[in-house]
This record gives structure tokens, sequence and C-alpha cells, in this order.
């Protein structure tokens, strides 16, 4: 089975094809940073226009890479939500569009689970049961994973995701959007015994996250010192060291309360070569494994919605013809597959 993977939900339009027999034959993905990058972030009206702009030629363009025609696509899955509504509605309609002029099915993917899946396009590929820690623009979550499509929340931020307290921090900063790329490269500067900030919400019990004090603390921090490179440094250092040692210590708690093995790290932040670290470190000494998307699949990409959809096309699953895309849509809300991927243990 090959499905035509497309992933309109934010700032990147990502399209790739995967084949159930030979993996991904191809992907794409254009990012919108340029265009936003003036604004400081995400204009949804210009997201929406561009994403216009550019799903059909990269359709053309993974299409003509897989040396495919579109009659032999088997499916289509695209991004339904959660996201801008209107970026997800471009995604949605061309998605549907090209599943009825081909005469296939098309699903509707969670942009989550497209996250949380996505390590499986890898070599090492987790097998089941795991825990997720999915960390993006939009979201943190620790999920416990049994089965493909049954989600068990075991914490969240209670108010800005990690990625976003990255951006605003970054920006504070002075740096461009996205920001959490550009304030990780800035910390490798900074000095790691300058600052120390607070592990929010660390020292009660629970797997719930609380990023925004952090933004506040890089405000108050910097108001009360020079501003010059240095002190920006030292504070994306002491930001980063903060978020990165918070998401390990709930990590920790979330493995030792399920007793699982392995954790699976997956969205825009699990790019964060210190995150990848720590919870590498975390896993060896608790004896377990770590798997993360290749780097570019870290972040938004059609290749783990093409995969997601995969998952679900072929366990007989798809949708009517009616178009819903959904701008909040609960990762508890999906249904579980019959059959999962490889299961250990
Ligand atoms: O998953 P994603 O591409 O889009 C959403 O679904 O939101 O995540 C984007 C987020 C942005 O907040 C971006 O600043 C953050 O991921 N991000 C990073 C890094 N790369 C991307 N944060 C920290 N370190 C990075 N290396
Ligand atoms: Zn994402």
């Amino acid at each position: 089975m090959r499905v035509l993977g497309i992933e309109t939900s934010c700032d990147e339009t990502g399209v790739a094809i995967f084949d159930s027999k030979k993996g991904l034959l191809a992907h794409a993905i254009h990012s919108q940073a340029t265009l936003h990058a003036e604004y400081g972030g995400v204009v949804p009206e210009l997201a929406s226009r561009d994403h216009i702009r550019q799903c059909l030629p990269l359709i053309t363009q993974v299409l003509d890479e897989a040396s495919l025609k579109g009659s032999e696509i088997d499916g289509v899955a695209y991004t339904a939500g959660p996201g801008l509504i209107g970026a997800l509605l471009v995604g949605t309609s061309i998605a549907r569009s090209l599943a009825w002029s081909w005469q296939v099915p098309a699903i509707a993917v969670h942009h989550m689970e497209g996250h949380l899946l996505a390590p499986m396009l890898e070599e090492n590929a987790p097998c089941l049961p795991f825990i997720a820690l999915l960390v993006s623009g939009g979201h943190t979550l620790l999920v416990e994973v049994h089965e493909i499509g049954r989600y068990k929340i075991l914490g969240e931020s209670v108010d800005d995701a990690a990625g976003e307290a990255f951006d605003k921090t970054a920006k504070l900063l002075g740096l461009g959007y996205p920001g959490g790329p550009a304030l990780a490269q800035l910390a490798l500067l900074g000095q790691p015994d300058r600052f120390k900030f607070p592990r929010p919400m660390t020292n009660r019990p629970g797997l719930d996250f609380s990023f925004s004090g952090l933004k506040t603390f890089a405000v108050n921090t910097l108001a009360s010192h020079e501003n010059n490179s240095q002190t920006r440094a030292d504070i994306a250092y002491a930001f980063e060291d903060a978020v990165v040692d918070t998401l390990t210590i709930k990590c920790k708690r979330a493995l030792q309360q399920t007793q699982l093995t392995r954790l699976v790290i997956a969205g825009g932040v699990s790019a964060n070569h210190k995150l990848q670290q720590k919870l590498a470190q975390l896993m060896t000494q608790r004896g377990g494994e770590v798997y993360y998307p290749r780097q570019e699949f870290c972040t938004d990409n059609g290749a783990m919605i093409a995969y997601a959809g995969y998952l679900r096309l072929q366990a007989g699953q798809s949708q009517t013809l009616s178009m819903n895309a959904k701008a909040r849509w609960p990762l508890e809300d999906l249904s579980p597959l019959p059959s999962s991927p490889k299961r250990c243990r």
C-alpha cells in the first residue's frame, strides 16, 4: 500500500509517500520560517495562503521523485488537527479532493499521533509499550502507550508548551523566529554557573508541566543585569538547562510510575541536542532505551502523517467524503488500532 501524506497544520508544508513494502519513498518540506520571521511568530492567514501555493507543487515533486503517477497512490492521509484551522483546511481539502479524483480512501490524522509515531520510521524503531514525551510548539504531553491509538495522558503543560516557552524566551533575547534552534545555539556560548533557573512543578508530585514562569524568570534576570551578549548567552544556557532538566525529571517519574523501559521523544523540541543527551543518560542509568526521529522529522513533516495514515488505512479505517478539520482535538479521543506494530515484552 502506498500512502500520500500531507501536513499543513502550522507553518510547514510537508508532503511524503510511504510504501508498506519499501518504506519512505520520497518526502519534501517547505518551511514558512522566513515568511513569518518579520512578525516574530506565525501569522495564520499568511500560513494558509502559503500552504495553498506550496502544497500541489510539493505533491508533484514527491510523485516525480518516487517515479509514481497519482493513480498509483492507494490512500491519502492528511493532518486534520489540532492546529490553525485555515491552514488545516488547505491540506484537508487538497487531500480529500485528490482522494476523490483518484478513487482511493482518505484518512484524517491527528498531528500529535503523527509526531508520536515518527520514530517508527527509523531503523531502530521502538516497540510497544513505551512512554512518549511529545514536545512541540503547541503541546507538551507525557503519554503512556500500550497500543497505537489508545493514549493515556499522564501529564501535560498547564500553560505554555515547551516549544512556545523556547520561542518566547528567544524573542526576549532578540533572536528570530522560530526561537528554539536559535536559543539552543546561543546557549552553547553560555556560562553554566552564572544563573540558575527554577525547575517548575518538580518539588511536588505529579507529571504536569508549567513553563510560563521560566519566561518571566528570564525577563526579570535580563532586567536586573547588564544586557550584553554574554548575559543573553548565560540566560539562554540557564533557560535551556531548566527546561531540559524539568522534562527529564518528569520522564523519570513517568517511567518509575509505569515501570516501562522505553522512552520515545518527538515534536519540534525533541530536535534539541541537550534534551536528547540528557534523556539518553537517563535511559542508560535505568537500563532502558530512548528513541527519537531523525532531525528533520522531529519538527513538522509529511512523512509522519503518511505513516500514521498508513497504519490506520491498513487497519481498514477511512472517512466519509465530508471534510472535518479540527483546531482542537484531544489525543485521547482517537480510536485504538485493532493490530498494533511490533510489541516486545
Ligand atoms: O512540532 P513542531 O515543528 O511544530 C508544532 O507542532 O508546534 O515544533 C516547533 C517547535 C517550535 O517552538 C521550535 O522553537 C521548537 O519546536 N524547536 C526547538 C528546537 N527545534 C525546534 N526547541 C528547542 N531546541 C531545538 N533544537
Ligand atoms: Zn508539530
